[in-house]
């Protein structure tokens, strides 16, 4: 793809646990559509014990949002760095505000990005996030990533806590603890409105998936709106 070719970027609205990853990592493996996820950036500066992950550590352990100007500043750093090599990106878990939708608008600008936002909500209840998120176990190598829950036979590892893809140990994420998923659930509805309505009114807004579905059908609807 030239330079200057416009290329699209998909943000992915959705509570914990309503799938933006695994629906992420499929668009990647099927289309070679490269992702972004801003709760990884954030992770992978923790594992690393870089300045900025000593400082958002706290705020991933307890289910709150890590501030806005660090998590703006990776994304517009990643995007700046990457965009230009790619012929698409998912947006996993940004934006996650009102100001922080209004930052990737100001992004775009700055950037001159030859880009066009498709923007899609994955909707699912409560319960159910909670069983999948206390079942989930991730990948510990961290070129990996692969996700599992133990709540779905067709989505759990085929030896217990050992990855399918490459062999690693499974870990279990720290802040998918009860009462920290119930914390992630209240912080995402007492937001999600202000997000919405940011988009709902523009042309960008693709529409929404039920995210309660089986994984193959959510990735189906999930092309099938897009591409509208
Ligand atoms: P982040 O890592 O982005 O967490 P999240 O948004 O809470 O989302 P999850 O990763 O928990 O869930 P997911 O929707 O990706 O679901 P998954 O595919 O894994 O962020 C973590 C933290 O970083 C935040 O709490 C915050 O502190 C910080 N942060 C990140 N972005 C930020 C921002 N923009 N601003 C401020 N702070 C930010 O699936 C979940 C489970 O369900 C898995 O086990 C999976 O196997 C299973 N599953 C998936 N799909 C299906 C299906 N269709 N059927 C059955 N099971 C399924």
């Amino acid at each position: 793809m030239s330079r200057n070719e416009h290329r699209p970027i998909y943000i992915l609205i959705g509570p914990p646990g309503s799938g933006k990853g695994s629906l992420a990592q499929r668009c990647r493996h099927y289309d070679g559509i490269h992702t972004v996820s801003t709760g990884d950036l954030c992770r992978s500066h923790i594992y690393s014990q870089t300045e900025i992950g000593k400082e958002i550590d706290f705020s991933i352990k307890s289910g709150k949002l890590v501030c806005d100007e660090t998590i703006v500043r990776m994304v517009h750093d990643w995007l700046d760095k990457n965009l230009w090599l790619t012929s698409g990106v998912i947006l996993d878990g940004f934006p996650r505000s009102y100001a922080q939708a209004q930052e990737l608008d100001r992004i775009f600008r700055q950037l001159q990005c030859p880009a066009y936002l498709r923007i899609v909500e994955l909707k699912i209840q409560d319960e159910q996030v909670i069983r999948r998120l206390t079942g989930r176990r991730i990948c510990g190598n961290t070129d990996c990533q692969a996700i599992y829950t133990y709540e779905d036979a067709s989505l759990a590892p085929e030896r217990h806590d050992v990855c399918d893809t490459c062999s690693s140990r499974l870990i279990q994420r720290s802040d998918d603890v009860y009462e920290t998923v119930l914390r992630r659930l209240e912080t995402y509805h007492h937001n999600v409105q202000d997000i919405l309505s940011y988009y709902h009114h523009r042309t960008e807004f693709a529409g929404y998936i039920d995210a309660d579905k089986p994984i193959d059908q959510v990735y189906t609807s999930f092309k099938q709106l897009v591409q509208r």
